[in-house]
């Protein structure tokens, strides 16, 4: 078995990472299908892209550590995304679907965020900085996603709140 380190959990929470950014690859298309905003498509189609950037930045990680991004299933991520898909199904409403689509988008965001965050301090603490900086950089682009879906919520909603 191999030790308890900082840099073990380290190791073992990029992979968690890792295993989340391509649950969210493959769950942002039907996200953007499911949208009827216009505003909200887009932001869906570019933290698509947004996203696979961040995937390439996990590699490179991996990469500078000499380890295997692969091994690990983040289940958390799995749930979240499974919620996400629940309330496409049970809203017909376009406006009111639009609102729920936007709340489980910004609980992926902030699970994403709370992984980065721990990562990029671990990383720090090990003197990982070139590590640091690419994660620091994901985890702007996680804050920059969630605040954009917190201006296009105050639009989506009030049309929510207007649907019979
Ligand atoms: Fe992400």
């Amino acid at each position: 078995m191999s030790e308890e380190t900082l840099e073990k959990l380290l190791v073992d929470e990029l992979k968690d990472l890792y295993s989340a950014e391509n649950q969210i690859t493959k769950a942002l298309p039907k996200l953007v299908k499911a949208a009827t905003s216009p505003e909200l498509k887009k932001a869906f189609e570019s933290h698509l892209e947004e996203t696979k950037g961040q995937i390439e930045r996990l590699e490179k990680i991996f990469e500078i550590l000499e380890k295997s991004p692969k091994g690990k299933t983040c289940n958390g991520m799995k749930g979240v995304l499974e919620e996400g898909s629940e309330v496409m199904e049970d809203y017909e409403n376009p406006q009111v679907r639009d609102a729920a689509l936007i709340t489980a988008a910004q609980r992926v965001e902030h699970y994403e965020m709370a992984g980065y965050g721990g990562v990029r301090t671990y990383a720090e603490l090990l003197g990982q900085t070139e590590i640091a900086r690419l994660l620091q950089e994901t985890l702007e682009e996680e804050k920059a996603a969630d605040e954009k879906l917190n201006s296009i919520s105050r639009r989506v909603n009030s049309e929510a709140m207007k649907a019979a």
